[in-house]
């Protein structure tokens, strides 16, 4: 789209469009996310919140036996895992506001290879694999396998409905095409099938919405970030007001790690406090407070790590759900977008007819204070399911910029997002020369206040670094997996050339 004279808004809703098809496991038409956008004309800054709805007939017992137990799986598979999606009402709203070709022109390439087919890569296969059983289930998500089986990498993957559906997006605009008439009514009855509760007006009053980013300022860096219902701005918001109070350091000695794990932790405590702003009322101010963040700051022992009475235990995050991309166009407009149907493969409901595979987000609402998701978050009241509100998230595109440039960037990966943007964000922002490939390979660690224990990367940490750590009273998990699949554009101030990476632990395919 670029080289055709588009602009970033036009990359930004062919790669969506795109990856809906390719990566039908992370996002998709059937999911939502967030698109941070920034205008170069302007310098206008604006996030489209593309998140999912939870339905209006959805209620507790839904999720609740006559016991007051939780239903096993409700959240994440079946009709009720369900929400009602957002993405396709983004690409109407960018392609409205801010692209420069018209739908048809910018889903072509989508369009295409979901008709045409396109080789499944490793990646896919791995996922396929992990998803099996899911897939399997039902005649619609056997689509995804080869006769039945995980396909091997290479299988030419076919998706004609979802070719068609896009087809008449690109005509017709999704509020038309998506939102009403026969694909949303195949999506109402397939979720009903499945004993979910959707209706036609759930579809036909979704709208995305238009808010502010957060905004702050860092050692001389401004940094954008995804604003509510992502949690993950505020939490970057808080840790960099933590840090502030400490001397800079490479996030990868045991002394800086140790200070940005306490940080974590505090910002993932506070994480409690949030929801959907619309339908909750949420202590921003206070959370964000400098005087606040101070007093937090100066409550971290820079020797020992906190003590918390909980347990360590298990892993927190995920990989390949969701999905990132980061654009800037040769004007300096940029788009950093984070999309997903939740977990790999979604709630496995397709729409009869329209191949559009639905997303499980229920499952990042609170259900009752305790009780934690799929990623081991415990939310709070602020966060509680309820008819009509969007579920509170982690994904968190973000722009950082310095007297070095600007740096576009985002991941997938659960809860484990907020801790990927804020250790590549403190790197860049450390040293004078950007080395964006360094910069995404670098190893990785993650805590989020509970369970009480530091996620490490199996691959990256010394012996030394675990005793350092363990020395002042960390409890260390090894993941046996690198997680994460950050995309990142860097654009130098001045006239030098742009670099973009994509994460060694997805494959590299950034174009530039
Ligand atoms: N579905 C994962 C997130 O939004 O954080």
């Amino acid at each position: 789209m670029l080289a055709r004279g588009g602009n970033a808004c036009d990359a930004a809703v062919a790669v969506a469009a795109a990856l809906a098809v390719v990566e039908p496991y992370s996002s998709g038409l059937g999911g939502g996310g967030f698109f941070l956008l920034h205008r170069a004309a302007d310098r206008r800054q604006v996030m489209i919140d593309a998140r999912e709805l939870a339905p209006r007939a959805i209620r507790r017992e839904h999720f609740f036996d006559a016991s007051d137990n939780p239903r096993e799986g409700a959240t994440v598979r079946g009709g009720t895992a369900a929400a009602i999606p957002g993405v396709p009402a983004a690409l109407d709203h960018l392609t409205h506001t801010c692209a420069t070709m018209p739908l048809a022109q910018t889903l072509a390439p989508a369009i295409r290879l979901a008709r045409d087919g396109f080789r499944v890569d490793r990646r896919y296969a791995r996922i396929a694999q992990l998803r099996e059983s899911l897939l399997r289930s039902s005649p619609a998500t056997r689509l995804f396998l080869d006769r039945g089986r995980a396909p091997e990498a290479g299988f030419v993957l076919r998706q004609p409905e979802l070719a068609a559906t896009l087809e008449r997006i690109a005509r017709d605009g999704a509020a038309a095409a998506f939102y009403r008439g026969p694909v949303a009514r195949g999506m109402v009855d397939a979720v009903r099938a499945a004993g979910g509760v959707w209706q036609l007006s759930d579809l036909e009053h979704y709208r995305v919405i238009e808010r502010e980013p957060l905004n702050f300022v860092f050692r001389g860096a401004t940094i954008t970030a995804a604003a509510l219902p992502s949690a993950g701005g505020i939490a970057l918001a808080q840790i960099f007001g933590m840090l502030g109070h400490f001397p800079p350091g490479d996030v990868l000695d045991p002394q800086t790690a140790h200070l940005v794990a306490e940080t974590l932790r505090r910002a993932f405590r506070d994480r409690s406090l949030l929801g959907d702003p619309d339908h909750a009322s949420i202590p921003l101010a206070r959370m964000l407070d400098p005087d606040r963040l101070k007093k937090d700051a100066a409550g971290i022992d820079v020797q020992r790590a906190s003590v918390l009475p909980f347990a360590a235990e298990g892993d927190t995050g995920g990989s390949g759900n969701t999905t990132h991309f980061s654009i800037i166009d040769a004007a300096g407009n940029r788009v950093a977008a984070t999309l997903t149907i939740n977990l790999l493969f979604g709630s496995g409901i397709v729409g009869h007819g329209s191949g559009v595979l639905l997303n499980n987000e229920m499952d990042d609402f609170t259900l009752r204070a305790g009780l934690a998701n799929s990623f081991r978050l415990r939310g709070g009241e602020a966060n509680m399911m309820a008819p009509g509100k969007r579920p509170l998230s982690s994904m968190t595109p973000a722009f950082v910029e310095d007297d070095k440039g600007v740096l576009v960037l985002g991941a997938p990966g659960g809860s484990r997002i907020i801790s990927q943007v804020l250790l590549v964000a403190l790197e860049y922002l450390r040293h004078p020369e950007v080395d964006l490939r360094r910069l995404l390979a670098m190893p990785r660690y993650h805590h989020q206040h509970w369970p009480d224990h530091i996620e490490i990367e199996p691959e990256g940490f010394s012996a030394g670094w675990k005793t350092a750590m363990e020395g002042m009273g960390h409890r260390l998990h090894v993941v046996n997996r690198r997680w994460g699949n950050m995309q990142a554009v860097f654009q130098p101030a001045g006239s030098g050339p742009a670099q973009a990476a994509s994460d060694p632990r997805g494959g590299e395919v950034a174009w530039y």
